[in-house]
């Protein structure tokens, strides 16, 4: 779906969001989020903190899981997914602080595997994603699934590309900060999502967004895996659906 500009296209994701909280809310059930960071999801967060405080959107059954973080990242670290998170949603809802789950860039590198292993088992026992949001890199990652990233991969460390290293680079005020390495949820793991809503806004991104949608599957491009899935949108506004 392309729309004239991303701010109408984030209020309608967000609306989408809130619907299935509420919807869930009513059959007292949890409501299961996969989260996205970047600048991507930015308006959408907004949006549904702007329903919490003006139209009574509680967050009290939400539990969420987010994709990605680097490794190693220190929770209170301002570049870190965990924090980006807090300061764009969590902070300003009424979300249980234990039914938030970021991956752990603290980790050590002997108990990785095994926490990595645990992460997606948490998002079976919580019944699955219903919702899945994603933005996507420049190199048609998802999460940190950079090229060459399997069908059936799970959650999991990554190296991260170096395209990837110069897109975070500004953040981090120079590439040599940037971490080499990131935890990811698997592609099997995103795909397993009952729904899943990818934003792509910009030019910048029109490139990767034509290969994602209309190019060939293939692990070189690992969004393109998204084509497989019975029920995702590619939400997106004139610039990056620009190539289509
Ligand atoms: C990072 C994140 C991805 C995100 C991508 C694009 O690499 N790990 O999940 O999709 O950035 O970011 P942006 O939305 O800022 O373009």
């Amino acid at each position: 779906v392309i729309f004239s500009n991303s701010n109408q296209a984030s209020i309608k994701v967000a609306e989408e969001i809130a619907a299935l909280i509420r919807k869930k809310q009513e059959a007292n059930k949890n409501c299961v989020l996969g989260l996205a960071t970047g600048s991507s999801p930015i308006r959408v967060y907004e949006e549904l903190v702007r329903m919490h405080k003006e139209d009574g959107l509680s967050f009290h059954n939400v539990i969420t899981f987010n994709l990605d973080e680097y490794l190693p990242m220190e929770k209170d670290n301002r570049q870190s997914y965990w924090y980006f998170m807090h300061e764009h949603l969590f902070n300003h809802v009424d979300i249980n602080p234990k039914n938030i789950h970021v991956p752990d860039g603290t980790v050590s590198s002997d108990k990785v595997i095994d926490y990595c292993i645990s992460y997606d088992d948490k998002i079976k026992k919580n019944g699955g994603l219903d919702f899945q949001l994603l933005g996507i890199g420049r190199t048609g990652h998802v999460g940190f699934n950079e090229p060459g990233s399997h069908y059936n991969s799970g959650t999991r460390v990554i190296t991260l590309d170096h395209i990837t290293l110069v897109d975070a680079a500004p953040a981090f005020l120079g590439i040599d900060n940037v971490p080499r390495k990131a935890i990811t949820m698997g592609i099997a793991t995103v795909m397993s999502a009952k729904r899943i809503v990818l934003l792509g806004w910009g030019e910048n991104k029109a490139n990767i967004l034509k290969k994602t949608i209309e190019g060939e599957i293939s692990p070189q491009v690992p969004a393109t895996y998204l084509q497989n899935h019975k029920n995702c949108t590619f939400v997106l506004d004139t610039g990056a659906g620009s190539q289509l």
